[in-house]
């Protein structure tokens, strides 16, 4: 067996695995012409919140779950795109973010990585019991080593503490690994910029076609598919 240079990779969840625009959808049915103002609008006021009560306290007093900064923030984009929000339709759309469409890429390329013998896991902003019916609903877990949460942490990515977290759960299964040997992987230009800044090694997973981020810094590496990971120069080294 060829060993991998990297020896084992760590996914974000949300935007990297699970599609989170795919609420769009309902948020469409819902509100005809604005689905895809709210699923972005929402997106982006779920990830100010984190970074909000991140910030505002290092002792993680204003640390909410992720699931109820997720309502919050749809609750904000509804009022802030004028469209009215009623109980029945708040549970329809938070129900859907549950239940999140997986890329189908997913199950091939976690499949690839644990015929190579690279353990795998997850490192999210998420809940636990978000990111386990998450798992769950795409089938996911029996290819999933580690399911890492920043729960007990009480903060938020891109906090070092979080990958740091990440780490400390992987070295459970390989105690000599170092940061660098982990590949950590992410749609989220900031996330990559985060985990690069912690010293991992980073897979920018640039769906959307997006500019890097600019502060004098960039991922690792970037590609637009799970294929072009499974490609990368250390992973590609097949158990026989
Ligand atoms: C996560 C968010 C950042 O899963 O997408 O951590």
């Amino acid at each position: 067996m060829k060993t991998p240079a990297f020896h084992a990779v760590l996914f974000d969840a949300y935007g990297t695995l699970f599609d989170v625009y795919s609420v769009g959808l309902l948020a469409e049915q819902l509100f005809p012409g604005r689905g895809e103002a709210l699923a972005t609008v929402w997106r982006d006021k779920q990830l100010e919140y984190t970074r909000l009560v991140s910030m505002a306290d290092a002792g993680g007093r204003r640390y909410r779950p992720f699931w109820e900064l997720t309502r919050d923030a749809l609750r904000y984009s509804c009022r802030r795109l004028g469209l009215p929000l009623d109980g029945v339709q708040e549970d329809r759309l938070m129900n859907q973010y549950r239940h999140l469409s997986a890329y189908p890429e997913n199950r091939d390329a976690l499949q690839a990585l644990k015929d190579r013998g690279v353990p795998a896991g997850i490192l999210s902003n998420g809940d636990p019991s978000m990111l386990d019916v998450a798992v769950r609903s795409a089938g996911l877990q029996e290819l999933l080593d580690v399911v890492v949460s920043v729960e007990p942490l009480r903060c938020f990515k891109p906090d070092p503490r979080v990958y740091a977290l990440g780490l400390q759960s992987l070295q459970r299964l390989r105690p000599e690994l170092s940061a660098k040997q982990v590949l950590f992987v992410s749609s989220n230009g900031w996330d990559a910029v985060g985990a690069t800044w912690f010293g991992f090694t980073t897979f920018w997973l640039n769906r959307a076609g997006l500019p890097a981020e600019e502060l004098g810094v960039r991922p690792t590496h970037e590609g637009r598919s799970l294929q072009e990971l499974l490609a990368l120069p250390g992973l590609e080294g097949a158990r026989a």
